[in-house]
């Protein structure tokens, strides 16, 4: 059967899904998964599009993950927009959504968390969030036992998120392929987010200071500068220049452990989260193999 014809798959339990995937599998097709809280953008598409390019089948799962929210985040706000969602999955020849209720996803009673437990997830965005990448963890192992995927597509945008995930699917031997994928920018440099629906103009235009301070970085490290102190305060120094903007962090960390490092050399990630009013934006770069 060709795919492109075929009419997308919409899920809502988990035996629906299975039922599929068992299907395909039986076809000798690979299956590729793409995990998403909804309210999609060109970034999440341009993970359907790579996911597409690699897999016979690609399942996206719509999800606002309530273990992955603080008390107090924005869960309750956290925009969603099934519709649209799904219109643009058919554009992008997703075959699966899976779009599954709160309660099919996790029991009442439900208490078992999958937790990295180094300092890794502690670092960057763990700092003001400690219980994210627990909740993260916990719904991408449940994700993967539901899809059993080949490989599954994470975006850069999220790079410590990126790096749990590896080591999760490392230390716990998942046998699945996760492929990174770069960050998808609005014309003006801006990290495409669901979460920039938030933003007032004014604070819209504010948010631009953190792909500035990006191109900032990176420019400094394409000069030849090397010391990880002295770039992530040229960049503080730019947001902190912007009324709106209230830094979180910015750090450099060494990609994959996440600690903190001194020196920028290949395979450094500089991140940054900052507060542009109530919002909370992050973006990164890391520093390329190719730098002198
Ligand atoms: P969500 O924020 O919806 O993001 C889903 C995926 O899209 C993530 O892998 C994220 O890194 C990627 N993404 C978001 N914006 C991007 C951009 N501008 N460019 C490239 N990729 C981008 O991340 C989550 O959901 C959740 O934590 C999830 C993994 C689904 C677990 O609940």
């Amino acid at each position: 059967m060709e795919n492109e014809t075929a009419p997308m798959i919409i899920a809502t339990t988990i035996a629906q899904v299975r039922t599929q995937v068992d299907a395909w599998k039986k076809e000798g097709l690979t299956v590729g998964l793409v995990p998403t809280m909804g309210y999609l953008h060109e970034g999440h598409a341009s993970l359907v599009d790579r996911a597409v390019s690699q897999c016979d089948r690609v399942v996206v799962s719509v999800f606002v993950n309530p273990t992955q929210f603080a008390p107090g985040e924005d869960l309750e706000s956290y925009p969603r927009d099934f519709d649209r969602d799904c219109a643009l999955l058919r554009q992008h020849g997703c075959s699966l959504v899976f779009h599954p209720e709160v309660s099919e996803m996790y029991a009442d009673d439900a208490a078992t968390y999958v937790e990295i437990l180094s300092e890794m997830p502690r670092q960057l965005c763990g700092k003001t969030r400690p219980i994210h990448f627990r909740g993260v963890c916990t719904v991408v192992t449940k994700l993967f036992n539901i899809v059993t995927p080949d490989a599954a597509f994470f975006g850069q945008k999220d790079a410590q998120q990126l790096a749990v995930i590896r080591r999760m699917v490392r230390d716990l031997s998942f046998g699945i392929e996760i492929v990174g994928c770069p960050i998808v920018r609005e014309a003006d440099g801006l990290a495409k987010s669901s979460r920039n629906t938030y933003l007032s103009p004014e604070e819209r235009r504010s948010a631009l200071v953190l792909s500035r301070a990006v191109a900032l970085g990176q420019r400094l490290v394409a000069q030849g500068e090397r010391s990880a102190a002295r770039v992530t305060a040229a960049m503080s120094q730019l947001i902190s220049a912007e009324p709106l903007a209230r830094i979180d962090y910015v750090s450099a960390v060494d990609g994959e452990s996440m600690l903190p490092v001194e020196q920028l050399a290949p395979g450094v990630l500089v991140a940054m989260a900052v507060y542009i009013g109530k919002t909370r934006l992050i973006d990164n770069f890391m520093v390329e193999e190719s730098a002198p």
